[in-house]
């Protein structure tokens, strides 16, 4: 159990007022906000250690250095990754998946190849295949949906022949927050000896992931998604995988040695740091993972899943309400009536409500749906049920408006 009230106490932002109403956050999908201490161990860090990392002799290098790399373990321990160096760190989930994408794609496939993505993707794992089709002539082919938004197994299974060289899927849909059955993709894959990239951002947050149970031979996610800055992210990669592939960025600490003739690279996982890395965003996502550890995972899904029961519950109640897909996780995408999303989202605004609406950086699933956009309500620990009643009200509101005009 997790005490809300508690919870809200530590995320400063949480008492401001929008249009003189309270906030009602309800855009954690997009991202998530900060509790206090992370955003002190980001002003904690500039204070007290800053300095470059695996680069000093100083003492305020070390310092710096062994805080990061503690990080690095925490994420180890947070996803049930076999080794510390499978964890790579990177901007977040998109440079994640373009890492995949430009250093196993260069190494390993070449042209006539293909890749597995699926119809419910982001736009990070779609047009990274997109550039390394144009760059190499390997191709992708698209899992398919089902007439209730789920992933066509039947169908996956029959896509794999000699030419399969991975398959990239999400592991809940940033449009419909369902999960996809993640275990049995990767099973199937497997079966057919092809590699698993699974893009995490949005299970991250709401779900256990231990990366060896599921025997993911790639992990991406976002620090920003799970309480932690923006602009740091961690890939996870077999060590197999990882030891193969060649570097996605040259620069930096990812070389044992530089001479103009040839250059050789440095052990896992700095080969794939290239460059001063963000290890103070990095510090602060283990301040964030550290804090989620404190509350539970598990506390923290069993909370969001009986949030979203509560919004479908009730946005059910709203005449010519259609919610999209079945929405499992921590989000929910709906439409009201004829009432365009970008019009919702805007009145709802003016309420003091933060909710997303458009396309979601997921275009190929909206136009399989057939609609302009969704509006998405995505929920985070520190949400409650009264937030959704001031949603339902909004949304109520939004369409005595409409029918009024
Ligand atoms: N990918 C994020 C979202 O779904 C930004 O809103």
């Amino acid at each position: 159990m997790v005490n809300i009230e508690e919870i809200r106490k530590e995320f400063p932002i949480l008492e401001s007022r929008i249009y003189d109403k309270p906030l009602v956050y309800l855009d954690n999908a997009a991202t998530t906000q900060k509790p206090k201490c992370v955003i002190d161990t980001i002003s904690n860090v500039y204070t007290t250690m800053n300095s470059n990392v695996h680069r000093g002799v100083h003492h305020l290098s070390q310092v710096a250095t062994t805080a990061m790399e503690n990080s690095r373990e925490t994420v180890r321990k947070f996803i049930g990754a076999k080794h510390s160096h499978e964890i790579i760190f990177t901007r977040g989930t998109t440079e994640s998946i373009n890492l995949v994408a430009s250093s196993y794609g260069n190494t390993l496939l070449k042209e006539g190849d293909e890749i597995i993505i699926s119809a419910m993707e982001h736009h990070s794992n779609i047009v990274p295949w997109q550039l390394l089709h144009a760059r190499t002539g390997v191709k992708f082919r698209v899992i398919p949906l089902t007439g209730n938004c789920k992933l066509d197994i039947e169908a996956y299974k029959g896509m794999f022949n000699e030419k399969t060289r991975l398959v990239s899927v999400t592991h809940v849909s940033n449009v419909l927050g369902s999960t996809n059955p993640i275990k049995e993709i990767i099973d199937i894959a497997h079966s057919n000896d092809v590699p698993v990239l699974v893009d995490g951002a949005q299970s991250i947050p709401h779900k256990k992931i231990d990366v060896m149970e599921l025997d993911a031979d790639f992990f991406a996610f976002s620090g920003h998604k799970i309480y932690g800055p923006t602009g740091v992210g961690v890939l996870y990669g077999k060590e197999l995988w990882l030891e193969t592939m060649q570097p996605y960025n040259g620069g930096g600490e990812m070389i044992k040695s530089v001479r103009f003739d040839k250059t050789s690279f440095n052990d896992l996982p700095y080969k794939f740091e290239a460059g001063t890395p963000d290890y103070v965003g990095i510090i602060a996502l283990g301040k964030a993972i550290e804090w989620v550890n404190s509350l539970g995972i598990e506390n923290i899904a069993a909370h969001e899943h009986e949030l979203t029961r509560y919004a479908v519950e009730q946005l059910k109640t709203i005449p010519e309400m259609r919610i999209f897909g079945e929405p499992d996780g921590a989000a929910v995408s709906f439409l009201t009536g004829d009432i365009h999303p970008a019009d919702l989202g805007t009145i709802l605004d003016r309420l003091g409500i933060a909710i997303r609406t458009g396309h979601h950086c997921a275009q190929p699933l909206i136009d399989h749906l057939g609609i302009p956009g969704t509006a998405r309500a995505s929920f985070a620990v520190y949400n409650t049920k009264k937030e959704i009643d001031a949603l339902i009200q909004g949304i109520k509101r939004a369409v005595k408006m409409f029918t009024q005009c």
